[in-house]
């Protein structure tokens, strides 16, 4: 379509990104050598405060961080490690990371990966990005008392990655459009659930770099399962 255009609007988000990083990056550090009472201490209010600066401002970090991977992936300059990879040790090690945000939560991660699925290659930093966000939009619109599951098995010279929840699930009509950036489901929406809807368009993006695909497959108040199939490659 307008490619020139997009091009341009690419590189523009990867230069303001990086521009926006370096002093945000600052401010957190300071934040936290404050929050840390390095400074001097802090009384109950000024600690909730600055808890709240540290957060917000990891989102951004979290938010520029997205931007910048997609812009790559949009611009087609993304680099990719090529390196074979475990990826029983790769879903361990998303499920690991995103522990933390069970606590308190009547929420289980039940997984089932085989042990030498493979042989995969590919990048595995960037597909542990991928897992952690499917894994993170499952807890985040999984209600309590529901289970996530996480499967993998090989089939047809691929193998196949599985993430189900039980939780909010897709209009089917909305579906279509989920991969898109920016994109967020009116469920999401409507329940003030938050998010920028970055994290699937950066998935698929990395997944088909991968010479894979991600599919979902999902029903309103069911639940949605997220898959991606990744080709079979022999690690030279
Ligand atoms: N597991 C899920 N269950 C229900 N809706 C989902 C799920 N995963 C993604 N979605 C929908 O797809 C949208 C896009 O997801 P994503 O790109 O990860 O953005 P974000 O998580 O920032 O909202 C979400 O806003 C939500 O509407
Ligand atoms: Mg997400």
């Amino acid at each position: 379509m307008h490619h020139e255009l997009d091009r341009a609007t690419t590189d523009f988000v990867a230069s303001v990104s990086h521009e926006l990083r370096t002093p945000l990056t600052s401010i957190v550090g300071y934040v936290e050598i404050l929050a840390d009472e390095d400074a001097g201490p802090l009384n109950p209010e000024q600690r909730r405060l600055l808890a709240a600066v540290e957060r917000n401002g990891q989102r951004l970090l979290a938010l520029i961080d997205d931007l910048l991977v997609l812009s790559r992936i949009e611009a087609g300059t993304l680099r990719l490690a090529r390196a074979p990879f475990d990826l029983a040790a790769l879903v361990a090690s998303a499920r690991q990371a995103v522990l933390p945000g069970l606590a308190g939560r009547a929420l289980a991660i039940e997984v089932d990966v085989p042990e030498a699925l493979g042989p995969l290659e590919g990048d595995a930093g960037q597909l542990e990005r991928v897992l952690l966000n499917l894994l993170s939009n499952a807890m985040k619109f999984s209600p309590e008392g529901s289970a996530i599951t996480v499967r993998a098995w090989r089939e047809g010279g691929q193998v196949h990655v599985a993430v189900a929840d039980e939780g909010i699930g897709i209009p089917f009509e909305e579906q279509s459009r989920l991969f898109e950036r920016f994109f967020r489901s009116s469920l999401a929406r409507e329940r003030s659930i938050q998010g920028t809807g970055l994290g699937l368009a950066i998935s698929k993006g990395i997944v088909e770099r991968h010479g894979g695909t991600i599919a979902v497959d999902s029903k309103p108040g069911k639940g949605s399962t997220f898959t991606i199939t990744l080709p079979l490659g022999a690690p030279r």
